[in-house]
C-alpha cells in the first residue's frame, strides 16, 4: 500500500494496483507520495487471500452516513448493506443492494470521518449488523484506492469528497418541470390522448415519457413505424402543444441480422465476451441480447454517437435502463431450468425439492455467476465482467453524455440512469428505479435523497406513485406533495398496473393534482436556483436537519428534511393520516396551499407541533430571515414568466437571498453566465427595507414581495428591479 496525501485535509491509501474508475476527476499531479505510507485513520486492515477488511469501531453517538442508494434509514447503523448493482424490483427494507454503488461513508460523531472506496467489484458493509459497535467493509479485491476526509464538522467533511468529483450534471431548465410517463404509452395516438388530457384538465407537464415500446421490437435507436409514424413530425408536433418526449435506451443490443447496431457491435468486437470469446448472449426484453463492453473507449464513443440517431428527430433527453447490467436469462441457466422442470414433471414433490425448483427459477435472474462468466477487455486484456460489474451503467451513462456533448457542445440535454457508480453525477442523473405503490416508499425517497447528494448525485427522483403495483389517488397525492421539491418530479408506473396519471383518479384528486402541479411549477424559480448554486458549489440540496441545528431532536429526524437554503418540508407520508408531528428547530413560516382556497400562513413556534394537513392541502416551512423565489405556474416552463416574480420572506431583522438564474439550455453557466439578483430585505421597526442589486444581465423586471414578520403579519410591496424601487 503507497500512501499520498492530497490536500492536508485528503488522503489517499493505494492498495495494489487499482482499475482507474475516473469516478473523481482531480489531477494526479497534485498528488504527494508519502515516504512512509500512514495509518488508516479509524480502520484496521487485514488482508486475506483476494480481499482487505476494514475494521473499526463505532462510538454510541457516531452515525453512518451516505452509501446512497439503498434502503433503510438515513444512519446506516445495524445495516448490512452489498454494494452491487442488482436489478432487484422489490425495494423490501431487508434489501442488500439496489441498482447503484455508492461506497462513499461518513462516520460522524465527536470526529468527522469521510471514506471513499473506490473500487467496482464487491465491497460488502457490516455496519453493526453483526455487533452493534462495530464496522466491518470487505472489499472483494487487492487493488483498490481508499480515500481519507477529514474535516470540523459533517458538511466540510462532505464537501471535500464532492470537491474532488468536479462539477455536477446540469439539466436544462425544462427539465424541473412536471414529466409524465408509463410503461408503456405504446402508440402516438395514446401520447396524444395523455397530452391532450393533461392540457384540457388543466395540469402542467413538460414531458411524456416512451418506454419500451416505443423502439421496432425493442431494438435500441429505432422507432416503430407502425405505432409511432412520422416520427419527427409527431416529436415537432409534441414540441408545439409545450411537451418533449423522452424516450428509453436500454443496455443489451438485440441479437438480430441486418439490425445496424448489432452488425456494427459484431463486426467491430465491441461487445462482452463469454470463455470462448464469443459475443456474451443473455436475454432481456428483445429475447436474445449483447451487451456493449463500455469499458473501451472505442465502445462509448460508439454507442454514445447513436443517440443522434434520436436527436435528429428533435428528441432531447433519454433515460437509460437495464444497466446493472440486468439478465432475465442466460442460454445455460434457462437450460437447466428447463431440465429440473422436466425432471419433476408428474413428481409429488419434497419440500427439499420444492425448494430447489425454487432456486433454479431465482437463479435464472441476475445472477453473480452469469457476471463472472461475462468478460471485458481493459488494457489489452480480459477480465471477468464481475471484477468491474459496478461501472457498467455509469460508462453506458458517460457515453450516453458524452456522445450528446460531441453532438451539441452548447446544449443541455435531460439525461438520467438507473444503474450508477460514484462519480456518474458529473454525467447524468438517476432515478430510483423500480419502487412500487407503497406507503413505505414515500419514506424510503425521502430517507434516500440526502444520500444521494452526499455522492454527488444531484438530479434524482423516485417514480412518484409507485412503479409496481397499483396506486390509489390520495398515495399518488401524498407522494406528488412529498416530492414537490425533487430535481426530477415524474409520475411513472408498470405495465398492468392501474393508471395513474394525475387525471386518472375522480375530479377532486384532480383539482388537488392541479394544485399541487401548479406549486411544483410557482416553485421553480427557487427549485433551479437552488440547484444550481449547489451543484455549481459541490453543496448539497438536501440536508438533513442535523447540518443546520444543533438541538438533539434535528441530530435525529430523518422524515423532514432542509432544501434548499430556505425551506424544510415536513411531508405526510402514512395513509388516511390527517397530519403529522414536526419538530420545528426554530421559529419559521408555516406555507400551506389549499385546493380553491387562498393560500395560509403561520409563523410556528419552535417546538414539537401536530400540523394538521388534509389531503388537499401541501405545506412548506420557510426558514427564519431567508426567502423563496416564485413564478406564476404555467402550462410548461418554457411558457413561464420568469421576469415578474413573487418573493416569499420570513424576516426577523434581514434577509438575504441570491436568486440564481441562466439560460437555462445553454452551457454557459460554466463561464458564469449567471443573470439573477441578489435581494436583501430589511425589518427596520415597522418597514421593510428592499435592496435588490442585479447579476449579470437579470431577466427581472418586477418582483411581489411578501414578507411575514415574526408576529405573522404579511405586506404585500410591488419592486420595480430597473428603477429600484417601490411601486
Ligand atoms: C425497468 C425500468 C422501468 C421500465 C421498465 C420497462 O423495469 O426500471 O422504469 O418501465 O424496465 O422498460
Amino acid at each position: 500500500m503507497k500512501t499520498y496525501s492530497l490536500n492536508s485535509q485528503v488522503k489517499l491509501f493505494r492498495f495494489g494496483n487499482p482499475v482507474r474508475t475516473d469516478s473523481l476527476s482531480y489531477s494526479e499531479e497534485t498528488m504527494e507520495l508519502q515516504p512512509e505510507p500512514l495509518e488508516i485513520p479509524f480502520f484496521i486492515e487485514s488482508h486475506e487471500e483476494k480481499s482487505v477488511t476494514l475494521k473499526g469501531r463505532l462510538k454510541k453517538t457516531d452515525k453512518v452516513l451516505g452509501l446512497g442508494e439503498s434502503v433503510g434509514s438515513v444512519n446506516k447503523r445495524g445495516r448490512w448493506i452489498e454494494s452491487y448493482a442488482t436489478d432487484d424490483p422489490i425495494h423490501t427494507p431487508d434489501k442488500s443492494s439496489l441498482y447503484g454503488a455508492h461506497n462513499y461513508l461518513f462516520i460522524t460523531g465527536d470526529e468527522h470521518h469521510g471514506f471513499y472506496i473506490d473500487f467496482p467489484g464487491k465491497v460488502i458493509y457490516d455496519i453493526g449488523y453483526h455487533h452493534p459497535d462495530e464496522i466491518e467493509i470487505k472489499i472483494e479485491g487487492m487493488d483498490f484506492d481508499l480515500y481519507h476526509f477529514k474535516h470540523d464538522s459533517l458538511k466540510s467533511t462532505i464537501k471535500l469528497f464532492r470537491r474532488l468529483q468536479g462539477e455536477g450534471y446540469v439539466p436544462p431548465k425544462w427539465a424541473f418541470g412536471n414529466q409524465q410517463s408509463r410503461w408503456s404509452y405504446e402508440t402516438a395516438d395514446i401520447v396524444r390522448e395523455v397530452a391532450d388530457t393533461m392540457r384540457k384538465k388543466g395540469l402542467p407537464c413538460d414531458a411524456i415519457y416512451l418506454d419500451i415500446d416505443y423502439m421496432e421490437d425493442y431494438k435500441n435507436f429505432t422507432v416503430d413505424e407502425t405505432r409511432f409514424p412520422d416520427f419527427g413530425k409527431f416529436v415537432d408536433e409534441m414540441k408545439t402543444d409545450g411537451f418533449r418526449l423522452i424516450p428509453i435506451i436500454d443496455a443489451g443490443v438485440k441479437v438480430e441480422k441486418n439490425y445496424q447496431v448489432y452488425e456494427e457491435g459484431v463486426a467491430n468486437h465491441y461487445f462482452c465476451k463469454d470463455e470462448k470469446d464469443e459475443a456474451f448472449l443473455a436475454a432481456v426484453w428483445p429475447g436474445w441480447v449483447h451487451f456493449p463492453d463500455f469499458q473501451l473507449p472505442e465502445v462509448r464513443k460508439w454507442f454514445g454517437n447513436k443517440y443522434e440517431i434520436l436527436t435528429d428527430f428533435g428528441i432531447e433527453g433519454f433515460w437509460n435502463d437495464m444497466n446493472e447490467p440486468a439478465i432475465f436469462y442466460t442460454e445455460e441457466k434457462m437450460k437447466a431450468f428447463t431440465e429440473k422442470v422436466k425432471s419433476l414433471e408428474g413428481k409429488n414433490l419434497d419440500l427439499q425439492e420444492y425448494f430447489e425448483l425454487n432456486r433454479c427459477y431465482e437463479a435464472l435472474t441476475g445472477d453473480e455467476k452469469d457476471y463472472k462468466n461475462m468478460f471485458q477487455k481493459m488494457d489489452g486484456q480480459m477480465i471477468s465482467h464481475h471484477q468491474i460489474h459496478n461501472l457498467y451503467g455509469y460508462n453506458m451513462t458517460r457515453a450516453a453524455a458524452e456522445g450528446l456533448r460531441e453532438l451539441a457542445p452548447n446544449k443541455r440535454h435531460l439525461l438520467f440512469s438507473r444503474s450508477s457508480y460514484t462519480g456518474m453525477g458529473r454525467y447524468a442523473g438517476l432515478w430510483t428505479g423500480d419502487n412500487h405503490s407503497w406507503w413505505e416508499h414515500i419514506l424510503l425517497m425521502l430517507k434516500m435523497m440526502p444520500a444521494l447528494n452526499m455522492g454527488g448525485f444531484m438530479y434524482v427522483g423516485a417514480d412518484i406513485g409507485g412503479f409496481g403495483g397499483d396506486t390509489n389517488a390520495s398515495l399518488l397525492i401524498r407522494w406528488s406533495q412529498a416530492s414537490i421539491l425533487t430535481p426530477l418530479y415524474r409520475n411513472h408506473s408498470a405495465k398492468y398496473t392501474r393508471s395513474q396519471e394525475p387525471y386518472a383518479f375522480d375530479e377532486k384528486t384532480t383539482d388537488t393534482m392541479r394544485k399541487v402541479l401548479e406549486l411544483r411549477y410557482s416553485l421553480i424559480p427557487y427549485i433551479y436556483s437552488e440547484y444550481m448554486k449547489a451543484t455549481l458549489n459541490q453543496d448539497l440540496y438536501f440536508k438533513l436537519l442535523s447540518f443546520e441545528y444543533e438541538d438533539d431532536h434535528s441530530k435525529e429526524i430523518e422524515d423532514q428534511l432542509l432544501v434548499g437554503e430556505s425551506v424544510m418540508i415536513a411531508p405526510v407520508y402514512e395513509e388516511n393520516a390527517k397530519g403529522r408531528y414536526v419538530w420545528v428547530p426554530e421559529e419559521m413560516l408555516l406555507w400551506k396551499t389549499v385546493t380553491n382556497h387562498q393560500d395560509e400562513f403561520q409563523v410556528v413556534s419552535k417546538g414539537h407541533h401536530y400540523m394538521h394537513l388534509e389531503m388537499d392541502e401541501t405545506s412548506l416551512f420557510v426558514r427564519k430571515n431567508k426567502m423563496i423565489i416564485l413564478a406564476e405556474p404555467a402550462r410548461n416552463v418554457d411558457s413561464m414568466d420568469f421576469s415578474a416574480l413573487t418573493v416569499l420572506a420570513f424576516v426577523e431583522d434581514t434577509a438575504t437571498y441570491y436568486y440564481y438564474d441562466d439560460d437555462g439550455e445553454s452551457m454557459d453557466y460554466k463561464a458564469n453566465k449567471a443573470n439573477g439578483i441578489m435581494i436583501k430585505v430589511t425589518l427596520v421597526k415597522d418597514h421593510y427595507e428592499i435592496d435588490v442589486s442585479q447579476i449579470g444581465e437579470s431577466k427581472v423586471r418586477r418582483l411581489n414581495l411578501m414578507m411575514a414578520n415574526v408576529k405573522g403579519e404579511l405586506v404585500e410591496y410591488g419592486y420595480d428591479v430597473k428603477n429600484q424601487q417601490i411601486i
